[in-house]
């Protein structure tokens, strides 16, 4: 492949300190930039990964108040999560640093300051709401109240949910701070904006010129952008938590989370090479590639970028920005608020040494072009069809046939014969179209051209059947085996940007050195006369009794989430108490109960009602076990007519109430009372 450039500087979006990191961030951000920077290793290219936490911004400062600690508690604990569980699944950073460091805030800093004596800025005094109880600014989304459209009680500051208006918080009617519920009061404020419109010509002409090669979300993204034509947008807030301003009259405020975040690429690759950092950044040899997920496009593609313009000073722009759309969970959008997530830092404990399975289950379900599911059962299929069943099985069988017929010595290749050619050819051929998908960034495509190298392992060994012929020609056998275990080492090779820890057992196993991509497709990979190791089956099965639990987990949740968010029904029309003492609502014991035959709802309830028995039916067999009920006490109204159900007479209604995630619990006084009571 021709190259025009010396290095590439890989950076990953640096994820909020605010929670642990998901599968989400994973398939659009890391693993992505992760099979990447390992493939350009193996190819021996000069290569910097760098990523790091985002530790400012507003949310975090409001889960340090809800928690009762400070911000900088918040973040000490994810920075340490996240670090860890990156690590741990293998993603390659050169460093993984945090933008409370010292060095970021002196970088954020300088950043800012410059631009500001160049003149870059522009200054705006506003009107903004201010949370008195809470002593400070609100954020639109820390806004809430009544939409002037729809006049849905219950939207946010920058958009309604019901009728998908953007607004601003103080278009609402009746606003509520989210932070303290307290009505907030409009004050004054002053703010520098960088005016994104200075650089909009340049911008068009860089992207939609320049760069029509970018992918097509990333570019239609950025061109309705620019279409819309470009505003001012403020970089400062109102906040103690961030990187302050560095001017004296700008004091309690900071710097807006989106100017110091990217700043945090450069803070941290000086981190690394505190002399020679310029080269990865100021060079032209050097393509910067930015890893990141859609909804970080505009950050990247424009307000970065303007910024990187204004500053001057040989800054290089982004060569490529392979934004990646999002990654659902079990049909359901992926919520760190909602604790809809799988979270790295859980799979890792829960299913210990398998960070290959989840990195090759989030390559193949990639959401590259479109949003993608991750579901539990697929998560099985992909583990016990694929990697054990395609995989695993080629290589185990290699192996174990190798140490049959030579004691597990790799013997030497006599002549080869057409089949054996025609293997190494479609090995080259996989390598090939492999090698383009990476270099695009297509690795779903990529990860399925490696997988066809074990396919076509597999069918070797079906249609050369060394079994058979070692009962006449050992001679072939020792050519067939040499020829599957160079498969065997193509698929180290080809594999170590997805599944790196497979790779390298399979690479000691096999007695391979530091692994390149240029040996992948040779026939000498694997050298004769090497002793084969019997390694640990490369992948084993999982059962369901793993994956039923993480579903079960899941259900879990959703129940949870129902209950929390339960938003009560509307009042009723209004009635009067002659209404309400019509219903004579009385209390009874329940003498026996049981199911009603051929029904799945109803439960048929025998009610010592202080006067007698009466039968009543009720539709709660979902929801208790009827044995559960028996003894105990139950409203119910005595007074309606005697109605027919499945044969059988009813002589009233049990009153239950519905929960919200739709169970039924019936209504019971709280102390016993005598049978017959009535509820007044
Ligand atoms: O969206 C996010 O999670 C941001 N924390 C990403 C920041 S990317 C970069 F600019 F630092
Ligand atoms: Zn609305």
């Amino acid at each position: 492949m021709e190259r025009n450039f010396k290095r590439t500087l890989i950076t990953t979006a640096l994820p909020y300190a605010n929670g642990p990191v998901h599968i989400g961030h994973l398939a659009g951000v890391y693993v992505p930039a992760d099979i990447y920077a390992r493939y350009l290793r193996l190819r021996g290219e000069e290569v910097t990964m760098v990523g790091g936490s985002d530790e400012h911004g507003v949310p975090i400062t409001i889960k340090a108040r809800n928690e009762g600690v400070t911000p900088q508690d918040i973040v000490d604990r994810y920075h340490k999560i996240i670090k860890d569980s990156f690590e741990e699944l293998g993603i390659s950073f050169d460093v993984y640093s945090r933008t409370t460091s010292d060095i970021h805030r002196a970088t954020a800093s300088e950043f800012f300051s410059r631009l500001h004596k160049k003149g870059e800025f522009i200054e705006k005094t506003s009107m903004q709401l201010y949370d008195e109880k809470a002593n400070q600014f609100l954020a639109d989304r820390y806004v809430t109240g009544e939409c002037p459209h729809c006049h849905n009680p219950r939207a946010y500051g920058d958009q309604c949910e019901a009728c998908g208006t953007s607004l601003n918080a103080t278009d609402l009617i009746n606003p509520k701070s989210a932070i303290t519920g307290e009505t907030p009061v409009l004050r004054e404020t002053h703010h520098w904006f960088l005016p994104l419109d200075r650089w909009e010509n340049k911008l068009r002409e860089w992207i939609l010129e320049g760069h029509k090669e970018w992918k097509t979300n990333v570019y239609g993204q950025c061109k309705s952008w620019l279409d819309l034509g470009l505003q001012p947008r403020a970089v400062t807030r109102d906040l103690d938590w961030g990187v302050p301003v560095p001017l004296k009259e700008a004091e309690g405020k900071v710097l807006y989370v989106w100017f110091d975040a990217p700043i945090g690429y450069i803070s941290n690759t000086k981190e690394i090479y505190p002399d020679s950092w310029e080269k990865w950044w100021k060079n032209p040899e050097t393509r910067i590639i930015n890893f990141i997920g859609k909804d970080n496009i505009v950050f990247h593609c424009i307000v970065f970028p303007a910024m990187l313009m204004a500053y001057g000073d040989n800054y290089q722009l982004p060569d490529n920005v392979p934004a990646n759309e999002f990654l659902n969970l079990e049909g359901d959008k992926i919520s760190t608020s909602r604790n809809w997530a799988v979270w790295l830092h859980e799979y890792l404990r829960d299913f210990p040494g398998k960070q290959d399975v989840l990195r090759y289950v989030l390559t193949a379900n990639a959401p590259e072009t479109k949003d993608n599911d991750f579901t539990w059962r697929d998560f099985q299929t992909r583990n016990n069809s694929e990697l054990v069943a395609i995989l695993g099985n080629f290589v185990n069988r290699v192996i174990v046939l190798t140490h049959k017929y030579f004691e597990g010595v790799v013997p030497e290749a006599c002549d080869l014969e057409q089949i054996d050619k025609d293997l190494f050819a479609e090995v080259s051929a996989i390598k090939e179209a492999l090698t383009q998908n990476i270099e695009t960034f297509h690795f779903r495509e990529a990860l399925k051209e490696a997988m066809n190298i074990a396919r076509a392992g597999n069918k070797y060994l079906q249609e050369t059947e060394p079994w058979k012929v070692a009962k006449t020609d050992m001679k072939r056998v020792a050519t067939i085996l040499n020829v599957a275990l160079q498969i065997c080492g193509d698929i180290a090779v080809a594999f170590e940007p997805f599944m790196p820890f497979m790779s390298r057992r399979l690479a000691d196993a096999l007695h391979l050195g530091k692994l390149t991509w240029n040996e992948l497709g040779s026939r000498d990979i694997v050298k004769p006369g090497e002793h084969i190791e019997t390694p640990e089956l490369l992948f084993e099965k999982i059962e369901d009794d793993a994956i039923n639990a993480q579903i079960e987990r899941l259900a879990r949740i959703k129940r949870e989430n129902e209950l929390k968010n339960f938003k009560p029904a509307e009042i009723q029309e209004p009635t009067d108490f002659e209404t309400f003492s019509k219903l004579d609502i009385r209390v009874g014991t329940v003498v026996n109960c049981e199911k009603v035959k051929k029904s799945k709802k109803l439960l048929r309830f025998l009610i010592d009602d202080g006067i007698g028995q009466r039968t009543i039916l009720s539709g709660i067999a979902e929801h208790y076990e009827p044995e559960a009920l028996v003894g105990r006490q139950v409203c119910f109204i005595a007074n309606f007519p005697p109605r027919q159900m499945m044969g059988i007479e009813s002589e009233g209604m049990i009153l239950s109430a519905l929960n919200a995630d739709g169970s039924l619990s019936v209504i019971a006084p709280t102390a016993k009372v005598v049978n017959g009571a009535q509820v007044k």
